[in-house]
């Protein structure tokens, strides 16, 4: 594996399978000696629960240690000091950092100069992280990771691009349906306006908020914009009949997903925040195997 993980793209499909057989190993909570003496740190510019907990638990049951700064200890990325000088002294205390950044070009600045693995718990382009464990869940839930058809109903979000990315790694089918404005901006991704198109024959349908961390200030259009994509019990009988339910959280119930829904028969979103763990502890075993070889 590579020496970063800035995007679900700098793993290979078999990486990716082999970091899922390992996380599938790490479900039952296995405690091990695999970061003894290792200190990390969490450097996250945003809020965060899920990405900041399994980080934290998934180092200290690996025997590894961990400090976390927000931008109250440093400040914003470039803001105290420049991305670069902070990212070649956190180098010199830490064997891996793990950044959340409102900027996906600040976090390449920083894993450019960093001289340890730098992973990304979340930037305004991708959300890497989230998705492995997604692909977990579908795995646990569908029994394989492609030939199926995920439709995300919503904002071309970071969780989005790396999902659809993950498709074209994996070869499953990938549509995003969502206002024409807020579609990612890449050709090769399948998208529509029509969201019974997207949803006709999904196996997995996503969504994810309509106003990312970042984006507050548009929050009161966004909301009118986004309602005819809402995910509820109507919209949800347009896909199979068995279709799974997913969101990375947090929800913004009545908004993007509807309580019917996220509490119904077909959600498995808290699956999805508990695979958060083993993924990010398989994550770790991965880049520090290769780190200590
Ligand atoms: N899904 C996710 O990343 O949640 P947090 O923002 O709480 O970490
Ligand atoms: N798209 C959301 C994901 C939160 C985990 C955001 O960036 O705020």
């Amino acid at each position: 594996m590579q020496k970063n993980f800035l995007s679900i793209t700098d793993l290979s499909k078999d990486e990716i399978l082999e970091l899922l057989e390992v996380a599938a190993t790490q479900r039952l909570r296995v405690i091990s000696e695999m970061l003894r003496h290792q200190h990390l740190a969490l450097y996250f510019e945003k809020p965060s629960l899920r990405t900041k907990a399994s980080f934290e638990t998934g180092i200290s049951e690996l025997g590894g240690s961990f400090s976390y700064f927000s931008a109250v200890d440093t400040g914003q990325l470039g803001e105290r000091e420049s991305v670069e000088d902070l990212a070649k002294t956190m180098s010199e205390y830490f064997a891996a950092i793990v950044v959340r950044v409102y900027s996906h070009a600040n976090l390449e600045k920083f894993a450019a100069v960093a001289s340890v693995p730098v992973i990304n718990a979340l930037s305004d382009r991708e959300h890497p992280c989230q998705v492995l464990a997604d692909l977990l869940t579908i795995r646990e839930k569908l029994g394989r990771l492609e030939g199926f058809k995920l439709a995300f109903l919503g904002d071309g979000n970071n969780v989005a691009l790396s999902l659809a990315l993950a498709a074209e790694i994996l070869g499953f089918e990938f549509i995003l349906a969502g206002p024409k404005d807020h579609h990612l901006k890449y050709d090769q991704i399948k998208q529509t306006e029509d969201i019974d198109a997207a949803l006709q024959n999904a196996d997995v349908v996503y969504t994810d908020t309509w106003t990312s961390m970042g984006d507050e200030a548009e929050e009161a259009k966004r909301k009118k914009l986004f309602l005819p994509f809402q995910l509820n019990a109507e919209t949800l009988k347009k896909a199979e009949a068995n279709a799974i339910v997913m969101h990375c959280l947090p929800a913004h119930r009545g908004k993007e997903i509807t309580d019917e829904v996220i509490d119904g028969e077909q959600s498995v979103v808290f699956q999805q925040a508990a695979n958060r763990l083993p993924v990010q502890k398989a994550l770790l075993i991965k880049l520090f195997s290769k780190a200590t070889v």
